[in-house]
């Protein structure tokens, strides 16, 4: 039997097996946890057990993550439908040499990382100023890659924050950049172009519309402008002085590229140091990930328990749950990492898998989340694994009884999954309030919990932002395992194209310029239904 076939089967035979019993076994907590630079890790509370966990690494040896792990770190290029390679963890390892097609990246890896600072210290000491005068704002106008890995760190790092205000305009709908735009005063902005490719629809239209609005207020509207791209050419066309233009190469995929240059924003709000701290932090989960053995490599477990729980027991989506306010917009970030990067229909080599493909990612910070979707979550028919993560520590010492509550919070929701409430449990509270016979037994049904839900936690010090580095850092890697545990390409994005070409072509059918033919008739229905409440 296979390796994959055996571990079906094992799915199968533990299915319904209590997670509580697995806990019989002395220490299970310990052994089915793992630790790295302070980051803890506990899968006990998942129905894997030391069976499961051997043939689940024994899968990852089997399908060459050791060798694919380490052709991604020395640039070979595993991007194979792009013939690039993939080398983001080269942006946080600045001391190190890399070499493409025979040549070393780093030293303009390294020049490009000395001007933003060069950059970031002479706009926070006023020294690049707006024609107002000192810049307040900075707006940084991109999307998807170019926007959720900097908004989600700003964020973040919030109480490391003492440079401008910083602002991310990323939707098409011009509401986003009025909204955004209508604080602000013009003369005392910076707007960030950022777009790796520099012709992303959402952005050039958003950009063009900060110009405009730049216009209104000050003789030189380039002037404050800065871009971050792998395009010069197109950068210069914008006219964009060189001297704001932060270029990097096509090795760095749009959602791993918050290390470089699309980090500016970040930079510019928490100034280099901290920037630094942040790649550090990064740089020394990529150690981990590529040195430690995978049964105490965090990104492997991480990989394995996702695998294990999407692949084998067959649970389609998976929970973010941060309790950790700051941690808002790593759900999305998530959703962008995970989703574009695994979400696959065909293996390496264009074959149809004969398996599913990446989770459904979603979340939100709790608590909030436990007044909202955890009903689902603890009662409804489907199983969620849930990811929980928090902090040992807040940064607010005067709130530290809140803090308390909310890491209660945190473990109890967990244990709640796992241990669940029986029918038996049920009746007993029912009759402590007095009812009785069938009305008993019909509220009773309604307060069992199944109970036996999966869950994770990851457990950190604080957030701080080595801390943070780690942890992106981390679901980058285990992103990558799975990738190549499901044999398919994690760093394309085929699948974002149809929906833009389209939209592209249905412009002139909205505007009355092309009669649309050829068109379904519901999308002609709706884009008549469009003119005619423009007039049209
Ligand atoms: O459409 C998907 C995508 O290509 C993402 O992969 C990327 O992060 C985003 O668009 C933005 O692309 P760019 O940075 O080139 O504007």
């Amino acid at each position: 039997m296979t390796i994959w076939n055996k571990l079906s089967a094992q799915a199968e035979a533990v299915r319904n097996r209590p997670l509580l019993e697995l806990f019989e076994i002395e220490a299970r907590a310990g052994s089915f946890s793992a630790e790295a630079g302070g980051l803890l890790f506990d899968y006990s509370k998942t129905n894997i057990d030391a069976e499961t966990r051997d043939l689940l690494i024994a899968l990852a040896e089997e399908r060459g993550v050791a060798a694919r792990r380490e052709a991604m770190f020395t640039g070979a290029k595993i991007n194979e439908t792009e013939g690039r390679a993939v080398l983001h963890t080269a942006l946080r390892n600045l001391d190190g040499s890399v070499l493409v097609d025979g040549a070393d990246v780093m030293p303009a890896v390294r020049e490009t990382h000395a001007r933003m600072v060069a950059f970031a210290h002479d706009l926070r000491a006023g020294r690049f100023t707006g024609q107002g005068g000192a810049i307040t704002d900075v707006v940084n106008i991109g999307i998807g890659g170019s926007d959720l890995g900097p908004a989600m760190a700003v964020l973040a790092l919030a109480p490391y924050h003492d440079g401008p205000r910083c602002h991310f305009v990323s939707n098409v709908d011009g509401a986003h950049i009025h909204d955004i735009l209508a604080g602000l005063n013009p003369a005392t902005t910076l707007v960030i172009v950022a777009s790796k490719t520099f012709t992303t629809i959402e952005t050039m239209t958003n950009a063009e519309t900060a110009r405009r609005w730049m216009a209104t207020k000050v003789s030189d509207p380039a002037a404050q402008f800065a871009a971050l791209s792998t395009a010069g050419d197109k950068t210069a066309a914008f006219g964009i002085d060189p001297s704001r233009v932060f270029g990097f190469e096509d090795w760095v995929g749009g959602r791993y590229s918050m290390w470089g240059p699309i980090g500016l924003s970040l930079m510019l709000a928490v100034g280099p140091e901290t920037f630094d701290r942040m790649l550090a932090g990064a740089a020394a989960m990529d150690r981990h990930f590529r040195t430690a053995p995978f049964a105490q490599n965090l990104p492997v477990l991480l990989a394995l328990v996702g695998i294990w729980h999407n692949q084998f027991c067959g649970y389609a989506t998976r929970a973010v749950l941060p309790y950790e306010q700051r941690l808002a917009r790593l759900p999305a970030y998530l959703q962008q990492l995970e989703m574009e990067s695994n979400g696959k229909r065909v293996s390496m080599d264009g074959a149809d898998l004969s398996y599913h493909s990446g989770p459904v990612v979603w979340g939100e910070p709790g608590t909030n989340g436990q007044h909202a979707f955890y009903q689902l979550i603890h009662q409804g028919t489907r199983v969620i694994p849930c990811e929980f993560m928090v902090g040992a520590e807040g940064h607010e010492p005067d709130l530290a009884h809140q803090h308390l509550l909310l890491v209660a919070n945190c473990l109890a929701q967990s244990e709640a999954l796992m241990r669940g409430r029986s029918l038996d449990e049920a009746r007993e509270i029912m009759r402590a309030k007095g009812l009785e016979g069938a009305e008993l037994e019909r509220q009773a049904r309604h307060r069992v919990f199944p109970g036996s839900r999966p869950s994770t936690t990851l457990l950190y010090p604080k957030l701080t932002p080595e801390t943070f580095g780690a942890i992106v850092a981390l679901y980058e890697h285990r992103v990558f395992v799975e990738g190549v545990i499901l044999g398919i390409n994690s760093f394309d994005q085929w699948g974002v194209e149809l929906g833009k070409e389209l939209a592209l072509a249905l412009a002139p059918v909205l505007d009355g310029s092309s009669d649309g033919a050829g068109k379904d008739g519901s999308t002609l229905r709706l884009a008549a239904r469009f003119r005619a409440a423009q007039g049209g």
